[in-house]
């Protein structure tokens, strides 16, 4: 940008910016998230630091202003303030479902959904197919040292009465990226967080389908009351009791260590096997919790202390279509690289048509960009504020932008379509899924292979494969004799699949795995 269009931005980023102050600390309104916010203050500093002429006083970078003082004074109070020291209880906020358990005499008799909070859902059949789930409660430990007192309640209630367990279902990250990858090559749902996937996962009217979900579950409340003291003994009661709970999970002093426990797990997230969104915190004493009571549905003494999504801003440099094995054009942005919670991305799919309407993205825009669970970078919204009147809209091409064959749009479908079958776009990517994992699965054969061959002419389409001769690879880059021997060895050991496999690999439209 030269120093002309530079101006004009400062004073755009300026105005919404200043515009995202008003409603957050005058209205109480949230817009835009803090995260994104950032991400425009941090253009605006870097348009300020490359021009330093349009930096104003009234910016919103110059708010710490003035020269660092020395010291402050020391003022002696006459009547000392004191502090208090209050104790908490912090622990791991699991991004998945609420649900209640009801064990009568031991054994598992209802599990629930949260509901509305008043009425949940009967989904039992479907949480008793969770290993972590214990269907007969039993102590694995001796109550004697800590529950001395409560010994008698909690085993007479393991024989006789009722217990009730609250917790949350969730789903481990590779699990949900292994279940969309499988959704997304059926053609069906892509589940946008690990919450929606564990909760359409346990409303499932098939018990099967949740089997294969491989769904998980920490405990973290005891509602049965058999005098527990503190909601930390609760944790170590669910322990003994056979629950998993998080281990992570800490009683802290005074609201600085919250505040460090909060920082700590922050740092720890992305190495967690499970999708973390935030802490939550209570008072750890049960009475105390008790007497403070409930404002609508949220109890005084807990609070859910949230971690900022991982959004950020940034510019659509184009939008260009990319055309798949069944010759669908998927529109992607192509995008001014940022980090989004330490991933750089540079593209992020606009999945068709309707969705580029929805969003009314032109090229040219200034978007919030954040990665769905935290995985699949996706556009969330459009800042039309920032617009310059350069922007340019996209229109889906009418001719194939690989082959430059006319595009179809079926009447009533979403989808536009390369009508030439031979087209090289489909022909790559049938080659790819040809010698997928679940079709010929060939070892030591993989796209970057199949690029080359395509590319030096060794092959047209999957029939060629077979023809390959060691001599024909060895030359190639990457490969030597005995890689080559290797994957000619594991071409000729595929000349015989199963039927199913053998449909599969030839990629038909509506044509699948079942
Ligand atoms: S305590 C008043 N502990 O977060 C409800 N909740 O916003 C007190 N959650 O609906 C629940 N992990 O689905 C609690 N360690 C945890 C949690 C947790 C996740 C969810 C739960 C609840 C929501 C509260």
């Amino acid at each position: 940008m030269n120093k002309e269009e530079a101006k004009k931005r400062v004073e755009k980023l300026r105005k919404v910016i200043n515009h995202q102050r008003y409603l957050y600390h005058v209205l109480d309104r949230i817009d835009l998230s803090d995260a994104a916010l950032d991400s425009l203050k941090h253009e605006l500093k870097k348009w300020e630091d490359e021009f330093p002429d349009l930096i104003t006083s009234d910016s919103p970078t110059q708010r710490v202003g003035g020269a660092a003082l020395d010291k402050f004074q020391k003022v002696s109070h006459a009547v000392p303030m004191l502090s208090l020291e209050d104790v908490f209880f912090a622990e791991l906020k699991f991004d998945g479902l609420a649900v209640s358990l009801i064990y009568k005499d031991g054994v598992l008799i209802q599990g629930a959904t949260r509901g509305d909070g008043e009425v949940g859902e009967d989904v039992t059949q479907n949480l008793r197919t969770i290993e972590s789930i214990p269907l007969r409660l039993e102590l694995h430990g001796t109550l004697a040292k800590n529950f001395s007192r409560q010994a008698d309640a909690i085993e007479r209630a393991l024989s006789e009465g009722i217990i009730e367990i609250r917790g949350e279902v969730i789903i481990t990250k590779k699990n949900f990226e292994k279940i969309n990858a499988a959704q997304k090559k059926k053609g069906e749902k892509i589940y946008a967080n690990p919450r929606n996937l564990a909760a359409g996962s346990i409303r499932q009217l098939d018990p099967a389908i949740t089997v294969s979900r491989h769904l998980d579950f920490f405990a973290y409340d005891i509602v049965t009351d058999f005098g527990q003291k503190t909601h930390s003994e609760e944790h170590d009661l669910l322990q003994l009791l056979g629950f998993k709970s998080d281990g992570a999970a800490k009683r802290l002093t005074g609201v600085g260590e919250v505040s460090k426990f909060r920082n700590e797990i922050a740092k720890k997230r992305e190495a967690l096997a499970y999708h973390v969104d935030g802490i939550v915190v209570q008072v750890d004493i049960n009475e105390l919790f008790g007497k403070l009571g409930v404002v609508g549905k949220a109890p005084r003494g807990a609070i859910a202390f949230k971690f900022p999504p991982e959004e950020t801003t940034t510019r659509v440099l184009d939008i260009r279509s990319q055309v798949g094995r069944t010759g669908v054009l998927t529109p992607v942005a192509h995008l001014e690289p940022v980090n989004i919670g330490g991933v750089v991305v540079s593209r992020a799919t606009l999945h068709n048509a309707d969705e580029i309407e929805r969003l009314g993205v032109k090229i040219g825009d200034t978007v919030v960009v954040g990665r769905a669970g935290d995985v699949i970078p996706d556009i969330r919204a459009v800042l039309k504020d920032l617009r310059t009147g350069k922007e340019k809209p996209f229109h889906m091409p009418k001719s194939c932008p690989v082959c430059g064959n006319q595009v179809e749009h079926p009447e009533g479908e979403v989808a536009y379509r390369c009508v030439n079958k031979k087209c090289p776009a489909l022909q790559r990517k049938g080659l790819y899924h040809f010698i997928s994992r679940k079709a010929f699965d060939i070892d030591g054969l993989g796209p970057k292979t199949v690029n080359v061959l395509l590319d030096q002419g060794l092959i047209q389409d999957a029939a060629d494969l077979f023809e390959l001769k060691e001599g024909d690879l060895a030359p190639l880059e990457r490969f030597g004799e005995k890689s080559a021997a290797n994957v000619v060895r594991a071409i000729s050991e595929r000349t015989r699949i199963t039927l199913p496999r053998f449909l599969y690999a030839l990629g038909i439209l509506h044509i699948g795995e079942e």
